[in-house]
């Protein structure tokens, strides 16, 4: 057996797959296009009333609520053979560039400042309800940058992203892939802040905290960025695209190469899509050995 497959086995990757239909109507850039901003608190998106696993008490983290719009083309998401990359897919957010103007440095990010800004942030309502921000984990020099969408309960209470099960999830499938989570990668979350009763973030949220990521992509300079969930792929890209329809490319979010891919607290309800995530993960390795060779 190849060690890839050893991998996967360890993983409990399984070949098959298992779309499920619906949450594009809540994403924030739809919600947005429906609705125009005002000064007044959008109305909450629906909590989904799907019950966690029985061991648990907490209420399920959105995104293992979630599943894709549409059924995933195999074929378009199939991990690049050995010989061909995937052609960027170049993506022009109007967010902040990371290079101010063509050839000009990016301004410095003092990003202990940047800390302390987002531990002070109360620029939207989610500074009423949460215990404290989730400001990110990881390497700060670190050449992996993977963003998640926002805190989930034990975030907010630990301060730290990733923490719960889905953490030990994407832990498991980084050390599979040779990553070491401290040293190698830095993990981010789109909101620094969980949404109560881990509901959807708010368009507004979203564009609240928008800066903060930013600063801190531009502080990182990563090589390669891989975004999990739709939340953190569609925020990053300014797309309304299903993962489907993201995974499998390269795109690129302010000439950064970003690989897109499920979830990991989607992946504890849809066990099958691990092993696409593994290609993703193995689509990102290759496109990360290329960058820096
Ligand atoms: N899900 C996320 O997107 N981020 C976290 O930090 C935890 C769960």
């Amino acid at each position: 057996m190849s060690r890839a497959s050893l991998q996967q086995q360890e993983m409990g990757l399984g070949p098959a797959w298992q779309p499920r239909a619906g949450w594009f109507e809540q994403h924030p850039a739809q919600l947005l296009r429906q609705s125009p901003q005002t000064d007044a608190a959008p109305a909450e998106p629906p909590v989904l009333a799907i019950s966690a696993s029985p061991s648990e008490s907490r209420p399920p983290h959105r995104a293992e609520l979630t599943a894709p719009p549409e059924a995933p083309q195999i074929a378009a998401q199939a991990p690049a053979p050995a010989s061909s990359i995937p052609e960027p897919v170049e993506s022009t957010p109007t967010a902040e560039p990371l290079r101010t103007e063509a050839g000009a440095e990016p301004a410095p990010v003092d990003w202990p400042l940047l800390q302390r800004k987002v531990a002070d942030c109360h620029d939207c309502r989610l500074c009423e309800t949460r215990t404290q921000t989730v400001f990110g984990r990881g390497n700060p020099q670190a050449r992996w940058m993977l963003i998640g969408e926002a805190p989930g309960e034990n975030e907010d209470r630990q301060g730290l992203p990733f923490v719960g099960r889905a953490g030990q999830l994407l832990d498991n499938m980084l050390s599979a892939a040779g990553l070491d989570r401290d040293r190698d990668v830095y993990i981010a979350n789109v909101l620094k802040c969980r949404p109560p009763g881990n509901r959807n973030p708010a368009p507004d949220e979203i564009a609240a905290c928008n800066g903060y990521l930013l600063q801190q992509i531009r502080h990182i300079q990563p090589t390669l960025i891989i975004a999990l969930g739709r939340f953190a792929a569609q925020t990053l890209l300014e797309t309304e695209d299903s993962i489907g329809r993201l995974r499998g490319k390269v795109h690129r979010y302010q000439g950064v190469p970003l690989v897109v891919s499920y979830h990991p607290a989607y992946l504890l309800r849809n066990q099958p899509d691990k092993a696409k995530a593994w290609q993703d993960l193995l689509l990102a390795r290759k496109i990360f050995r290329q960058a820096e060779s």
